[in-house]
C-alpha cells in the first residue's frame, strides 16, 4: 500500500540539511519518551497505540449505533467543540461530495454541527431546519461541562423531546463523554441515553480515532475500519525507527523545528482541494493547542489554494518573511475530468484543452512552490497518495505523532491546554456564574 511522503528539498537555501539532522538525536529521545510514556503529559498518551489496539467490539458497536441512526435520521447533528468536533468534521468533509447538502436522494444522513459557536442566529436557523426534517444527534464532551455544546444540547434536547416525545427522543441521542465524571455523564445516565466513552488518557485534539470521531464518521457512511487501518499502518512505521530517513513524522518535526530556530515562526498548511478545509482547521487546533505555550511555538495558519492565492497570496509572496509553508499535496483525485476545446478560443485556453483539471492544479501547485521559495518562503511538501479513509487515517496519525515529537522538542507539554481557561473565567465572571461573585465585581470595573 502507498504511503504519505515528506519532501524537504525546498527548505534548502533557508536551512541546511545539517540543521535538520542536528535534531535527529532529539527526535530519538522524544520518540522513546512518547512510546515509553515517560515524557511531559504522559497520562495523555493513550492515542499512541490506539489504532493497533482498538477493540473489535467497540468498532462493531459503533457500526450498529450508526446503522440505527441512519435508519432514523435524514440529518444527524454533531454537538461538540474543539477536539470534540474538528476531527470528525475534517474526515467527513474530506470524503464527502462538495455539494452533498444540495443533492437529493441521499441514503445516509447529512451531518450538521452545533455547539461549536454561540451564534444566536445559527441556533435559531438550525432549529427551523430541524423542524422540517427527521434528525438524531450525538453530544460530545469529554469534560461534560463545556459551555458551548452544553447550551446547544439543552436547546436541541428540548426540541427533540417536543418533536418526538420523550421516549423516542432518548432513542435519538448518543452521548460521548467521560466514563465517570461530568454533568453530561450524569444526564446521560439519568435519561438512559446510549453512551460511548472518551478514554481518560486521550485528550480532545488526539481523539479522532475514539468514538468522538468514529461515531459521526460512521453515521455519515464512511469506513471507519479503513481509517483505523491507515492510522495503524502509520503507527507501525513510527514504531520501527525514529531516524529521520526512516520516519517521516520525525523528519517533519525536525524540519519545522529547524525552520523555527532560523526565525520562521509561522507555518502555513496549504491545501489545493476544497474538501480539505476542515482538515486544516483540525491541524491548526492540534498544533496551536499543543505547542503554543510558555511564550513558545510556531503559529499554525492555513490557506486554501488556489482560492487564497488571489487574496493571501500577495502577503505570502511579499509580506514579512517569518513564514514557511507545508503543502498537503494529493497525488490523485477521485475523479477525472478534462478541459474542453473551444472553436473560438476567445479565452485563449485551447493550449490546455484535453488536459485534466488536476494537471492544471498540479502546475499551479508547483509554480506556487517555486514562486514562494523565490520570495523567501521555505516549503515542506507532504504527498498523500489520494483521499480516502485509509490515507486520511495515515495522515491523522502522522500529524499527531509529529506534533508530539515537535512539542517535546520545544520542551512543552503537548497534551495540556492551560491557556484556554482564561477566556472561560472572564466569561463566567461576566455572566455572573455562582462562585464567581468577586471576579464578577472586579471584571465589570475593567470594562
Ligand atoms: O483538545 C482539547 O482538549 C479541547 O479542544 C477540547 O476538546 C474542547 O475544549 C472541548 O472539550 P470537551 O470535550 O471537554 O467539551
Amino acid at each position: 500500500m502507498k504511503s504519505l511522503k515528506v519532501d524537504i528539498r525546498k527548505t534548502a537555501g533557508f536551512i541546511s540539511e545539517g540543521a535538520v539532522y542536528a535534531f535527529e538525536n532529539q527526535m530519538i529521545k522524544n520518540h522513546e519518551a512518547v512510546l515509553n510514556k515517560t515524557g511531559k503529559g504522559n497520562d495523555f498518551l493513550g492515542w499512541v497505540d490506539l489504532p493497533s489496539t482498538i477493540d473489535e467490539s467497540l468498532l462493531k458497536s459503533i457500526a450498529s449505533s450508526a446503522a440505527k441512526m441512519q435508519e432514523k435520521a435524514e440529518l444527524f447533528v454533531v454537538i461538540g467543540i474543539g477536539g470534540s468536533y474538528l476531527g470528525a468534521r475534517a474526515v467527513i468533509e474530506a470524503l464527502q461530495d462538495n455539494f452533498a447538502a444540495l443533492k437529493t436522494g441521499r441514503n445516509k444522513p447529512f451531518i450538521i454541527y452545533a455547539g461549536q459557536n454561540i451564534g444566536e442566529d445559527y441556533m435559531s436557523q438550525l432549529l427551523s431546519l430541524l423542524d422540517k426534517h427527521d434528525y438524531a444527534l450525538t453530544v460530545i464532551s469529554k469534560s461534560g461541562t463545556t459551555t458551548e455544546p452544553a447550551i446547544a444540547f439543552r436547546i436541541l434536547k428540548n426540541h427533540l423531546e417536543e418533536k418526538y416525545g420523550k421516549k423516542e427522543a432518548v432513542e435519538r441521542i448518543i452521548a460521548i463523554t467521560d466514563q465517570e465524571k461530568g454533568a453530561l455523564k450524569k444526564l446521560a445516565d439519568d435519561e438512559g441515553y446510549q453512551t460511548y466513552v472518551v478514554p481518560d488518557d486521550v485528550g480532545g485534539r488526539y481523539s479522532v480515532l475514539t468514538p468522538v470521531g468514529l461515531l459521526p464518521i460512521a453515521v455519515a457512511g464512511y469506513d471507519i475500519r479503513q481509517l483505523v487501518q491507515g492510522a495503524a499502518d502509520m503507527e507501525g512505521l513510527n514504531r520501527k525507527s525514529a531516524r529521520l530517513n526512516d520516519n517521516p513524522m520525525a523528519l517533519y518535526a525536525a524540519t519545522r523545528n529547524a525552520l523555527y530556530q532560523s526565525g520562521k515562526n509561522v507555518e502555513i498548511l496549504v491545501n489545493y482541494l476544497p474538501n480539505l478545509y476542515y482538515l486544516t482547521e483540525w491541524w491548526k487546533q492540534l498544533y496551536g493547542e499543543s505547542e503554543g505555550k510558555e511564550n513558545k511555538g510556531i503559529f499554525p495558519a492555513g490557506v486554501n489554494f488556489t482560492t487564497d492565492l488571489h487574496s493571501m497570496g500577495q502577503y505570502i509572496q511579499e509580506g514579512e518573511r517569518m513564514l514557511f509553508e507545508t503543502v498537503l499535496s494529493v497525488e490523485e483525485p477521485n475523479t477525472k475530468m478534462t478541459i474542453p476545446s473551444d472553436g473560438q478560443n476567445l479565452d485563449g485556453l485551447n493550449y490546455i484543452a484535453g488536459k485534466r483539471i488536476d494537471e492544471v492544479n498540479k502546475m499551479a501547485e508547483l509554480g506556487t512552490m517555486l514562486a514562494h521559495v523565490d520570495g523567501g518562503v521555505p516549503n515542506i511538501r507532504l504527498s498523500l497518495p489520494g483521499i480516502n479513509e485509509y490515507y486520511l487515517g495515515q495522515l491523522i496519525y502522522f500529524f499527531e505523532m509529529a506534533c508530539a515529537l515537535s512539542g517535546y522538542t520545544l520542551d512543552v507539554n503537548p497534551f495540556d491546554q492551560p491557556g484556554v481557561e482564561a477566556y472561560k473565567k472572564n466569561m463566567f465572571a461576566l455572566l455572573g456564574k455562582p462562585g464567581f461573585e468577586k471576579a464578577t465585581e472586579e471584571i465589570r470595573k475593567r470594562l
